[in-house]
């Protein structure tokens, strides 16, 4: 939207520079739920081939959920955390017995399948729906804290709160689902963990952790 600078800067820094993935621009809830179960503890480039493989065994949710579950797994094999996978089966399972075989289309709806939590059902309903939803994974905390260097520890459920009101505070509702997947792939491409680009970073001139050199002491962890 208009009165949304730091959005609009955001997502046309965004629009050059994204990388081509194969679930960008689905409208296919499917596609992007199994995407985003994928990216939770995948990196991209994993997660890349995975996706591909699982989407051309399994292109649909019928045939997801028809299928045995030794064939899920084994198309899971390698990717490691394979709750993901057992929950995937389960939730096709449900959408076609709870939801006449039609994916939720809203944020609400989604949370009652299996293995769908906050996190993924936000990025569905942004990415597909266009409900404003903030997404908030480790890219997006750590983008945040710079910005605003919110010295509130990020794993804490006080921090948790704060950090989704931000998010929340910063999404633009006319286009939740680019805005969602541009602060996600600045945090992987410009502002990351270690050595981040602000030369190249459409958001310095907003950073406060940048203002006052101290980018490397955000994002705060309370640790054990
Ligand atoms: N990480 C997880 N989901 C993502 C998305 N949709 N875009 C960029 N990075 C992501
Ligand atoms: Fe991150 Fe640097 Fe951009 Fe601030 S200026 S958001 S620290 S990359």
């Amino acid at each position: 939207s208009n009165d949304n600078l730091l959005s609009r800067q955001l997502q046309e820094w965004y629009r050059q520079y994204r990388r081509d993935l194969p679930w960008r621009d689905s409208n296919n809830p499917y596609a992007v739920w199994v995407s985003e179960i994928i990216l939770q503890q995948t990196r991209v480039n994993q997660g890349r081939d995975y996706f591909l493989r699982f989407m051309e065994r399994f292109p649909d949710i019928e045939s997801l959920a028809k299928a045995p579950e030794d064939e899920v797994m084994k198309c899971w094999e390698g990717l490691g955390y394979y709750s993901r996978a057992r929950n995937l089966h389960a939730a096709a399972r449900q959408v076609v017995e709870e939801f006449k075989g039609h994916f939720p289309a809203s944020h609400d709806e989604m949370l009652r399948l299996k293995g769908v939590g906050e996190y993924t059902a936000a990025a569905v309903a942004s990415i597909v729906f266009g409900q404003p939803y903030p997404v908030v994974d480790g890219n997006v905390f750590r983008v945040l804290s710079r910005l605003f260097a919110i010295k509130e520890p990020i794993d804490t459920s006080t921090g948790r709160k704060l950090f989704t009101g931000t998010a929340a505070a910063i999404l633009d509702p006319q286009d939740p689902g680019t805005h969602n997947q541009a602060i996600m792939e600045l945090g992987a491409l410009v502002c990351t963990p270690r050595l981040p680009r602000c030369g190249e970073c459409p958001l310095q001139h907003y950073c406060m952790a940048f203002e006052r050199g101290e980018v490397s002491a955000f994002p705060v962890k309370k640790g054990k």
